[in-house]
């Protein structure tokens, strides 16, 4: 006999044996396709977080599920410890895709920090004489790039470090879209790395002056220091380019990538740079006994193709414009927007809380009734990042949730 269970018999089996360490809108999903998700109880919402841009190419895409689906029948890991006949072919392909010698895979995009960390440390070490343990890496304010021990210990949110210590030394922060800053750190023999978001998601979608990602690149060349770009948010597609930095001539030297090479089914990251950074690393140095399993590799490739076989990066730019010009019309005169900028499809929304602190959170339970899901960062910022695939119809009838929503808190 089947048993219906609702949407608070599972919120309360998570809140009574899972750990607190998130606090999700009260909606349990159970279905997923395209931009769209259904709760338990059958009702449709749209998404707009995409499990924070790691949905790019929409809910179970068919071509996704089907490599997931005939990989795993064949074949699904092996470790490093053998090879396998999917990971080679895919290293091929994604170097060429994105213009790299090597690759690098693990799993998520902490790891994938983690990882362009430790090639810059060891490349300083042994590439560009920095004596031993004096390595220095350079983060922006408001950077977030995980969870991990080293993630938090280059953060300056205090609620997600404060007693985590001790932390990770040889880091330092400069303020974000700031090239004097960075050039005066830069200037130190011992600065190995610059790692930087092209656009930070999780601080707000904050967007550097053009120009800024050239100038990295443009100091990082004059002083020999790397530039890591951490496209995990920002990649494949998001912002309406390829990647972030393909908008300016800024080709970083380390490239980390996540979330949506995973195609929104299963943990992917790749770190991709050139021979003389990569082959830096020695067997045994770096690895995870998940990294380039052929699951992933399946998925992975077939996520990349799906981007540039329904011209995702495009659609991303048009509907963005479509998303930001109709809130911008409506935001001249109103009391609780203040602000909205994005690219392409990964934009927020500033919302004023003067007078209630919880607008924000109360504006995405409100959307949430309404049958669109988003979500708040930073407390204020309401984040609008729709899987890639959404159509204009969709995109419109959207924006008459969100806009009619907001004009219930005026
Ligand atoms: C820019 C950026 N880098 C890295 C990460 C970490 O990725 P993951 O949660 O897969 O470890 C995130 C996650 O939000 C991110 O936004």
């Amino acid at each position: 006999m089947s048993i219906l269970l609702n949407t608070n018999y599972f919120i309360k089996k998570e809140a009574s044996f899972g750990a607190t360490n998130y606090s999700p809108l009260p909606v349990v999903l159970s279905r997923g396709k395209g931009v769209y998700l259904w709760d338990v109880d059958g009702k449709k919402y749209y998404d707009f977080l995409s499990s924070y841009s790691a949905v790019n190419q929409g809910h179970c895409h068919p071509k996704i599920i089907h490599a997931l689906q005939e990989q795993s029948k064949k074949l699904c890991l092996t470790s490093r410890a053998f090879y396998n006949d999917i990971l080679g072919p895919y290293c091929e392909f994604i170097t060429n895709y994105f213009e790299y010698d090597r690759v690098l895979p693990m799993n998520t995009g902490v790891e994938g920090g983690e990882t362009a960390i430790k090639i810059a440390r060891k490349w300083a070490y042994k590439v560009k004489g920095i004596p031993p343990n004096k390595a220095k890496v350079l983060f922006a304010n408001g950077n977030f790039w995980g969870r991990t021990l080293a993630a938090v210990s280059s953060s300056d949110v205090k609620s997600t470090k404060n007693n985590f210590g001790p932390f990770m030394p040889g880091f330092k922060l400069i303020p974000y879209n700031d090239l004097n800053s960075l050039e005066r750190e830069l200037q130190d023999n011992n600065t190995a790395a610059f790692m930087v978001e092209p656009i930070q998601g999780e601080a707000g979608v904050v967007i550097p002056d053009d120009g800024y990602l050239e100038g990295i690149r443009r100091l990082c060349n004059k002083y020999n220091v790397l530039f890591i770009a951490d496209e995990v948010q920002t990649g494949l597609g998001r912002t309406g380019r390829r990647l972030a930095t393909d908008y300016e001539d800024a080709r970083p030297d380390i490239l980390i990538l996540g979330k949506a090479l995973s195609g929104g089914v299963y943990p992917v990251s790749a770190i991709l740079a050139d021979d003389e950074l990569m082959l830096c690393i020695k067997p045994g140095q770096h690895g995870s006994t998940f990294g380039g399993n052929p699951l992933a590799a399946a998925v992975a490739k077939t996520a990349i193709q799906v981007i540039d076989d329904e011209n995702l990066s495009e659609n991303a730019l048009n509907m963005g414009s479509i998303f930001r010009s109709s809130i911008e019309i409506y935001s001249n005169g109103s009391n609780i927007i203040k602000e909205v900028r994005g690219k392409g499809l990964l934009n927020a929304v500033v919302i004023n809380n003067k007078l209630d602190k919880e607008i924000a959170n109360k504006i995405c339970l409100s959307l949430m009734k309404k049958g669109l899901l988003a979500k708040t960062t930073r407390g204020n910022i309401i984040r609008f990042a729709p899987p890639l695939v959404i159509n204009k119809e969709q995109m419109l009838s959207s924006l008459e949730l969100i806009l009619e929503t907001f004009r219930s808190f005026e």
